[in-house]
Parts: structure tokens; sequence; C-alpha cells
């Protein structure tokens, strides 16, 4: 019998409604549109407003859709891995909240917290349980509520992040389609630049830590962007050279959309061209765990079976890391 590989066999995503865009953001702090665009490519983000919305909010609807598409109910759901890194709550796992939502009665789920690498670290460890054949149905979700941990008078940080959500569906295949292959990297040295350091164990919510606003996230960018421009390019060129890939192999590079200028430099290592990545920064700015998925439902329709598509992501931990799959329908 041939390998099960993990497939992705439907995909479907959220944003919200709002979009705040680099004008209204020109009221809110000394910044301006040339700067926000030429520096990030970002020209709007979208915001969930409402009094009582959180994270899981933006998956109801992501995930529902995903289920509509398939023609499955809730109840056939196994396993719910939610990556985030804007939980509703530090516990009960979003996973349960959104398996409460949804109906999924029958799955067991958790969090996985692993900032903007999140979904990819996502659909690896989700593969293992289909690939090992425990489960047939594994649905992973990447979303972010970023603008609830968002200092908005922090230009540094508010110009970039957007609220958004993504989710696919795992599915065994045995025509050899789905994931082949991924390098996922860690290295907790690179925490100090990329944090929110409140609401933890070890600065637990005061008086004191909210002053301080360490319930916002903090960035230092020019750090954090040396950091992801050379890792990015480097593992996504090193997963293309472990499997024999050449960029006229790849219908599509998937990237973590944090910067175009990171994009654009991880492209130009791997030799793949403009028209072959998947670029919607300028919409959505950064969701966090929901770049990646938000991509692959937005250009689904364009997406054949049998294509090669090599993800990449990097982030707050650090995280970063590289997947080689082949589209399965
Ligand atoms: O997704 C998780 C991983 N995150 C990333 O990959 C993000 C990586 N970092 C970045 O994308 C970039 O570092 C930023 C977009 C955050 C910042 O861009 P930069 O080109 O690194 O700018 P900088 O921080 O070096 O700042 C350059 C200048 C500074 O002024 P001076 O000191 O040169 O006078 C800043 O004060 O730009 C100023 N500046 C701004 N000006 C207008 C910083 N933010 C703004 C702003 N509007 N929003």
């Amino acid at each position: 019998m041939s390998k099960i590989h993990a497939a992705i066999t439907a995909v479907n995503g959220y944003v919200p409604d709002y979009i705040l865009t680099n004008a209204e953001l020109e009221s809110m702090v000394d910044t301006n549109d040339e700067w926000i665009t030429s520096r990030t490519g970002i020209k709007e983000r979208r915001i969930l407003k409402g009094e009582g919305l959180a994270t899981s909010d933006m998956a109801v609807p992501a995930v529902k859709g995903l289920l509509e598409k398939r023609g499955i109910g809730a109840d056939e759901l196994e396993l719910i891995i939610f990556c985030t890194s804007t939980p509703d709550m530090l516990f009960p796992a979003t996973a349960n909240i959104l398996a409460d939502k949804i109906g999924a009665v029958n799955a067991w789920g958790y969090d996985l917290q692993a900032a903007c690498s999140g979904f990819l670290f996502g659909i690896t460890t989700g593969a293992q349980f289909i690939e090992s054949g425990r489960h047939k149905k594994v649905l992973v979700v990447g979303g972010d509520k970023m603008s609830s941990v968002i200092n908005y008078t922090d230009r540094s940080t508010c110009i970039i992040f957007g609220d958004g959500c993504g989710a696919v569906l795992l599915e065994p295949n045995e025509e050899g389609l789905g994931l082949i292959d991924s390098i996922l990297k860690t290295d907790g040295s690179g925490s100090p630049y990329l944090n929110i350091k409140g609401g933890g164990s070890l600065h637990p919510a005061t008086h004191e830590t909210v002053d301080l606003g360490y319930h916002y996230a903090f960035q230092e960018g020019k750090t954090v962007f040396k950091f992801a421009v050379t890792n990015m390019a480097n593992v996504a060129a090193e997963i293309m050279e472990r499997n024999e890939l050449t960029a006229s192999d790849i219908a599509w590079l998937v990237p973590h959309q944090a910067n175009k200028r990171i994009i654009d430099a991880t492209a130009e290592r791997m030799g793949i061209s403009q028209e072959k990545v998947m670029i919607n920064i300028q919409r959505y700015g950064n969701t966090t765990s929901g770049t990646i998925p938000l991509c692959l439902w937005e250009w689904e329709k364009q997406l054949k079976k049998g294509d090669k598509l090599i993800l990449a992501a990097f982030g707050g931990g650090f995280t970063w890391g590289s997947i080689y799959l082949t589209w399965a329908y």
C-alpha cells in the first residue's frame, strides 16, 4: 500500500468587514501612506469591531463555509488544531470554544502557539495524525484578532497588523498528493524582540503591567526584519534543495505576509517570479496565523491538482519554517 499523505481537501477564510486604511492611521499616529506602503506594502487591514467578539468568532464563519464546501457536518471532524497567538482566553483553548460554537461534538482539540509560523506548525502537526492513520478529518485553523493586542498609539506596530482567519481540512490521500516535507525551527533567544510580555505566569496582569503596556505586542522591527529576511529565504531554499525542486517546478510560493520586502527577498532567493507569489498583504496586513490560509483561500480557484506549493513563514519566538506540498484537488 502506498504511503498515506495528509492533503488539504478544503479551504476557507473570513475577514471582518471594517477596513482600517493608511489614511485613517494617519489621523491616529504620526505616519503616512507613503511610508507604510514603501516600507511594508500594506494599504489597509481588517479589524473585528463589536463588543464580545473574539478570535473564535472569525473562525466560526470560516469553518462553517469550509464544511459546506466539503459537504460534511461538523460532527465528522475528529481533531481541531487552532493556531493562534490571540486565543479568546488563556484557557480553555479556543479550539474547544470553536468546537462548541460549530457543533463539532466528536472532535478533540487544542491550541497551538507559534506566532506567525503557527499555521505551518499546525498543518505539520495535524498531518501526523492523518499519516499515522489515527484520524481521517483534521481541521487546522489559523486566526488572530491582532487588534486586541495592538497599541494604536505605537506607530511601529499598529500599521502592520490586522485581523483575519483561515482554515483547511486535512484528509488522507493515497495518490501521493498533500504534505510532502516540512522544515520547522524555533530559537527562543529571539523572544526579547517580538513578544507580549503580560498576562502570562511571568507577568500576570496587574495595574502595573497594564501601565507598562505589557499587554500589547512589542516588536523591535529592525532586528526582527533582519532575522526574518534571512531565515525565511534560507529555509525556503533549503526545502527546495532537499526535494530537488527548481523554481520552474514550483507553481506557487505562499509566504507569510509580514512585510512585502521580506516576501520579495524570499521569492528572489528561490528564483520565483512575482506572478507565482501569493500576496494580499496590501489588503489585510499581517494577520499572524491567518496569513497563509487566507492566501490559499483567495487563490483556491487558481490552484490545480498536482500544483507544487512552497509555504514559508517567520515569526515571534523566533519560529520559522517551510512546507512543500502538492495541491490535491
Ligand atoms: O510577522 C512576524 C515577524 N515580523 C516581521 O517580519 C516584521 C519585521 N520588521 C519590519 O517589517 C520592519 O522592521 C518595520 C515595518 C516594522 C519597520 O520598518 P523599518 O524599515 O525597519 O523601519 P525602522 O524601524 O528602521 O524605522 C525607520 C524610521 C525611523 O525614523 P528615524 O529614526 O530613521 O528618524 C522610525 O522612527 O522610520 C520611522 N518610523 C515610521 N515613520 C512613519 C517607524 N515607524 C514609522 C511609521 N511611520 N509607522
